[in-house]
């Protein structure tokens, strides 16, 4: 059947509000490693991985093996009973995360995991009070919604949560954008403080930040930033949740954990996405007090079971032994100097950003920041039009977001950027032709 065929079966039973990306959107249905197959039969480079979920690439045979095993053996039982491998995979995220004696609680997403989160924090803390950061995304429940700080992707001002929300995590669109890293730094670290005396009552339960924004377009603050802001933090007894759900496993290259570049052990991470590979799992995974101060009980009946976790262990199996946070840090570094040779020659690249192999590009019109959405739309279909998929986000949907599954090489990080800069390169023409809106 047709693309076309599909999306209108699509439109007829899917909600208008789920987005699909391309002017004619497609069916990817076969993958190798970092390359996909639609379903009329092209070929594409895969730089966004099903939103940063396929992180050892498509089809890993020792994944698939792992999955086909298990699958043939036991699929679900549930938490009422032991469960081996996630007892397993809880040893090893306890022990990789840092946070000393850590527990860990398995969920099916990312939201979930936050809403974990923010359960602990605020039963530990007895308060329903939360600072987030503005811009942030952290998933699409009552509570996620609520700190979340972007209106595209606030579908609903209910929530559970009374939230406070903090600047700093996107400096190009700052009010403190002209401030070099450690003036910035102290200038959110004074405006924290602000934030909490005077927005905020009694007792905070907890900050909750992504280090690298996902949603929010990759947007990267300063290094340290979030260990001086948790100073603050600590005079106040307000809990630290980092929400690794896009920059945990070594993505981000300097680190295994975004958190690791700000100086800091929060009191809790959560994670989802690339852990499962594509198998959904997510958790949190927290200081023991803080994970037990629960005093009812609570359960998810698939999270963390035996499929979804005996996929998470060959998953992290596989990125311990090839050391993919290396790699990473080598290819993300030849990617990003090639996308700051593209902001070199065009004037719409307004900020190069984000780290590893986490990286985005924010269209402009040029000469200015006005965000330029019209053309990272054209940007990202002309790039699918030249054979590579590249994410899009944002506050003003003008990022294009670049995160390949990290087992991405040199040549295929050299090809993702030639298809990128003749993409740019019509994107341009099209703007001098008229043809931006
Ligand atoms: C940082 C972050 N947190 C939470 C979520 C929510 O995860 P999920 O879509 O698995 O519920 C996302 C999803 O994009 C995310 O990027």
């Amino acid at each position: 059947m047709s693309h076309e065929e599909l999306l209108a079966r699509h439109r007829r039973v899917m909600p208008s509000w789920l987005a699909l990306y391309y002017q004619r959107p497609i069916e990817l249905v076969d993958g190798k490693g970092c390359r996909v197959t639609d379903g009329e039969g092209n070929g594409y480079l895969d730089f966004f991985g099903g939103i940063l979920v396929t992180m050892v690439g498509y089809n890993l045979p020792e994944v698939v093996e792992a999955v086909r095993d298990q699958a043939g053996r036991m699929v679900h039982t549930s938490t009422l009973y032991l469960i081996r491998q996630q007892v397993e995979l809880a040893e090893r995220i306890a022990a990789l995360s840092g946070i000393p004696d850590a527990k860990v609680f398995f969920t099916n997403s990312g939201t979930e995991a936050n809403e974990a989160a923010l359960l602990l924090a605020t039963t530990a803390r007895r308060s329903n009070q939360v600072l987030a950061l503005r811009n942030s995304y952290h998933g699409r429940s009552f509570a996620a919604m609520g700190v979340t700080g972007n209106r595209g992707w606030s579908p609903s001002s209910l929530t559970p949560v009374n939230v406070s929300y903090v600047n700093g995590a996107y400096p190009y669109r700052s009010p403190f954008a002209h401030l070099p890293d450690d003036e910035y730094v102290k200038a959110c670290v004074d405006d924290l403080r602000d934030v909490i005396d005077t927005t905020t009552a009694g007792a905070v339960a907890c900050m909750v930040a992504e280090p690298i924004q996902g949603v929010g377009g990759f947007a990267t603050p300063p290094d340290g930033l979030f260990g001086a802001m948790k100073e603050v933090l600590d005079r106040h007894g307000i809990l630290f949740v980092s929400d690794e759900v896009q920059t945990g496993w070594g993505r981000t290259g300097g680190h295994f954990w975004g958190y690791q570049a700000h100086g800091l052990v929060p009191d809790a991470i959560t994670f989802a996405k690339g852990l499962g590979n594509g198998l959904a799992i997510g958790g949190v995974v927290a200081r023991p007090e803080l994970m037990d101060a629960v005093q009812a009980n609570s359960i998810s009946t698939f999270g963390g079971n035996p499929l979804a976790a005996r996929a998470a262990l060959a998953v992290l199996d596989y990125l311990r032994e090839h050391d993919l946070q290396a790699n990473a840090r080598a290819v993300g570094a030849r990617l990003r100097a090639g996308l700051e040779a593209l902001a070199a020659r065009h004037p719409a690249v307004g900020d190069v950003r984000g780290k590893g192999l986490m990286l985005a590009v924010e269209l402009v019109e040029p000469g200015g920041k006005t965000p330029d959405p019209a053309a990272a739309a054209r940007a990202q279909e002309a790039a699918r039009e030249g054979g590579l998929l590249v994410g899009k986000g944002g506050l003003y949907g003008n990022v294009l977001r670049i995160a390949p599954p990290l087992v991405v090489t040199e040549a295929e990080a050299d090809e993702g950027l030639e298809i990128l800069a003749a993409a740019l390169a019509a994107t341009e023409r099209d703007v001098q032709d008229g043809q931006g809106s």
